[in-house]
């Protein structure tokens, strides 16, 4: 069966990942349960709650990086994406990983050059003709809001950026692969407030064109970016609402005592 993500259902279009009763587990012991939550498409959706809650492991659901993980199954549940169930055993996980991309809270790129680093995906797919391969990488610098600060030094190393340039340019790399999804984790964790604000910036034009979700632990970060806020606990969906909501009219109290700093 062909396991083309752009398959479509009646709410796919504004709905781009549909979870309902996921229950995720790391060798015996529960660490999502039953949750069920819609990402809506082209916005931006923050997980919130406190350390060991699952936001990672929910997140990394979504393109089953989990999979890499020993011990680590979904026990029930199910999840949609753009109208395809993404835990069908014939799904391609290649093509999966490549609709939604993932940067982490510790920007990764290879000891490469810049250029190098935003082609790389392009070229392990085969593509090696030289102009298509400059178009990428231009747009996708472009559109990690990197392109002005580097199109004079493409080819030099890619660690010879500062650290908000570098996840910048992760962004990039993960844009080179025409995602439709972003998912981050974390990724402004490591950075100072400049290049905090630079990355939150840089959100508000993505999502324009990409469904994203980030972690964050910063619940003024969440405030900033997000559309949609989910506080989730012990494992547990708690909530989920328009940003603002969540924020000034939670309507449960654990919310609000996480909102509040009372714990986590
Ligand atoms: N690789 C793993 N192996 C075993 N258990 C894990 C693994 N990763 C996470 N867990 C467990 O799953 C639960 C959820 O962890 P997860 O990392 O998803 O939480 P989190 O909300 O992202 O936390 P943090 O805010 O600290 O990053 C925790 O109890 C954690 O110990
Ligand atoms: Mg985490």
């Amino acid at each position: 069966m062909v396991t083309d993500l752009t398959e479509t259902t009646s709410n796919s279009e504004t709905t781009a990942i549909e979870i309902r009763d996921l229950s995720f587990a790391y060798h015996e012991k529960p660490a999502l349960h039953e949750i069920t939550l819609d990402i809506p498409a082209r916005q931006i959706t923050a997980f919130i709650g406190p350390s060991g809650c699952g936001k990672s492991t929910l997140l990394r659901c979504f393109n089953r990086i989990n999979d890499r993980i020993p011990g680590a199954h979904l026990t029930a549940g199910t999840i949609h994406i753009h109208g395809i169930e993404i835990n069908r055993p014939d799904i391609d996980l290649q093509e999966l990983r490549r609709r939604v991309g993932m940067v982490f809270q510790k920007y990764n790129p290879f000891k490469k050059s810049i250029y190098e680093n935003v082609v790389f995906s392009l070229r392990l797919a085969g593509i090696h003709q030289r102009s298509a391969l400059d178009d990428s990488a231009e747009m996708a610098l472009q559109s990690a809001a990197l392109w002005d600060e580097v199109k004079d030094r493409l080819h030099s190393s890619a660690l010879g950026l500062s650290g908000g340039q570098q996840q910048r340019l992760c962004i990039a790399r993960a844009i080179a692969n025409q995602p439709d999804i972003l998912l981050m984790d974390e990724p402004c964790a490591a950075l100072d407030p400049t290049a905090t604000l630079k990355i939150e910036e840089l959100l508000h034009q993505l999502k324009e064109q990409y469904t994203i979700v980030i972690v964050t632990h910063n619940m003024a970060q969440a405030t900033r970016c997000a559309d949609l806020t989910a506080f989730l606990y012990l494992g547990k969906l708690i909530e989920i609402g328009p940003t603002l909501e969540i924020f000034s009219t939670p309507k449960d109290p654990k919310t609000l005592s996480y909102i509040s700093g009372s714990f986590g």
